[in-house]
């Protein structure tokens, strides 16, 4: 396994009675997962995905991943939320934040259309200045605003820079596989085109063309991603509490919501991890946020934030439980070295690795947490291999799923999300949406 679930810090929180009293519960929802029969059911692609895969597509991935490494020095990944964050959270995850900076033979990847900043446009524009480049844009309805902007801006620099053919080589979309605006404009302009499942919502679809491609040109095995994804769910198939941790995390969750936790915060203690808590609080603040329920998802990055945050979880109102990731093998090492002056009295330090001193932290913070009333599960999670991030996101969908079902709502909607668009669209004075700009402007 490469997750496992340690709830030993639970145990002044939970009693073993209350989890034996969650199976009921737990085996209804996993029943809704797996036989298709629980509200969403056809947005359930992601189960069997990591098995039933377009492995035509997945090659073409592939190539499509070598032949921008040969085009361009920069890609521009366009996209926002579920069409964003898993790609960025695994280029992140199994590389670096600093993905950049590093030594590589493939491109930088920069994340556009994920804000309507003219800071952030600029900048990116500045960066791409001299380079080549090439685009891969994704959206699924292919009418999201933020990116259908950022796109309409690239479009224009590229044509400026190479000429108007140059957008079937150097544009790469991923939408739905017949319909939309941007399937008309791909095969308008002949660009090569990956497909979102329809069976697939946004925050599920890491694992599909949507992650897959910008993670692959960022030199990432999505062999192993897949093969990660695959084992994981062959050991969350089965509806045993006692032996699946999927479904134990979930047990867990709702039971500390029912008992007054309100917030789950995902613990960490990796840089790389930022971009993965992201792609986690859509994933349960999207699925479960609704009908005026679901826990509130945040998420730390220790020791930085016990510098921050840390003094509201010890010490402020006790609403949340903390789950914590933590990699056992972070694929680095680093000895603190020694001073014969011993300047800052580190000297106890000397030798010593960071990641035993990061490990020692955890271990303080989480036995003070618990100390101070805020309950704590383990996640201990193998390393940052492609393999583990494919069964950690399997893991997370499925608890979610599960967790959704348990909770009474539809995990696999986001009614709430169009909220915004539409006011936002008729205070911009988007034709059909004349009667909602008035009400709106009365409102102001
Ligand atoms: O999870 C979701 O469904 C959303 O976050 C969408 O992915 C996001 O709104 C982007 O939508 P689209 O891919 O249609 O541009």
């Amino acid at each position: 396994m490469a997750i496992s679930l340690n709830a030993s810090f639970l145990n002044s929180f939970v009693g073993e009675h209350e989890l034996s009293a969650m199976e009921g519960a737990v085996r209804d929802a996993h029943a809704k997962i797996w036989n298709k029969t629980g509200l969403g059911n056809d947005f359930l692609g992601w189960v069997d995905l990591p098995v039933n895969y377009d492995k035509e597509e997945f090659e073409r991935i592939k190539a499509a991943a070598l032949k921008i490494k040969n085009t361009c020095d920069i890609l521009i990944v366009i996209g926002i939320g579920g069409s964003y964050l898993g790609a960025r959270a695994a280029i992140e995850f199994c590389k670096s934040p600093l993905y950049n900076n590093l030594k590589k033979d493939t491109p930088d990847i920069y994340f556009a259309g994920n804000n309507i900043s003219a800071q952030a446009m600029k900048e990116l524009l500045e960066i791409c200045e001299g380079k080549d480049i090439c685009l891969n844009v994704i959206s699924k309805s292919g009418t999201t605003t933020e990116p259908a902007i950022a796109f309409r801006i690239f479009r224009d620099l590229l044509i400026k820079k190479y000429g108007p053919d140059c957008i079937k080589d150097r544009v790469f979309i991923t939408t739905d596989r017949a319909k939309g605006t941007l399937k008309g404009f791909a095969d308008a302009a002949g660009c090569e085109t990956f497909v979102v499942p329809d069976d697939c919502g946004g925050r599920y679809s890491v694992l599909t063309a949507v992650g897959l491609l910008p993670i692959a040109c960022a030199g990432i095995s999505i062999d192993d991603m897949m093969a990660g994804a695959a084992a994981a769910r062959e050991a969350y198939k089965d509806c045993d509490l006692a032996s699946n941790d999927a479904l134990k995390y979930a047990a867990y969750r709702n039971i500390l919501r029912t008992k007054g936790k309100k917030t789950e915060i995902l613990v960490d203690y990796e840089p790389c991890m930022v971009m993965m808590n992201e792609w986690w609080k859509q994933l349960f603040g999207e699925s479960e946020g609704k009908d005026n329920k679901g826990l509130l998802p945040d998420s730390v990055v220790f020791t930085t934030d016990l510098h921050s945050l840390g003094q509201f979880i010890q010490e402020g109102e006790r609403i949340m439980f903390e789950t914590i990731l933590n990699i056992k093998d972070t694929g680095a090492e680093v000895v603190v070295p020694n001073d014969e002056a011993n300047v800052d009295g580190l000297n106890f330090l000397t030798g010593k690795t960071l990641e035993y001193i990061n490990s020692m932290a955890f271990k303080g913070a989480a036995i003070a947490h618990t100390d101070g009333g805020v309950p704590a599960m383990i996640l201990d999670l193998d390393s940052r291999s492609a393999y583990d991030f494919g069964w950690m996101v399997y893991f997370f969908e499925m608890a979610c799923g599960i967790s959704g079902y348990i909770l009474g709502v539809n995990p696999f909607n986001q009614p709430g999300v169009e909220a915004y668009k539409k006011n936002m669209l008729a205070l911009l004075g988007k034709p059909g949406y004349e009667e909602r700009r008035a009400e709106l402007e009365a409102k102001m």
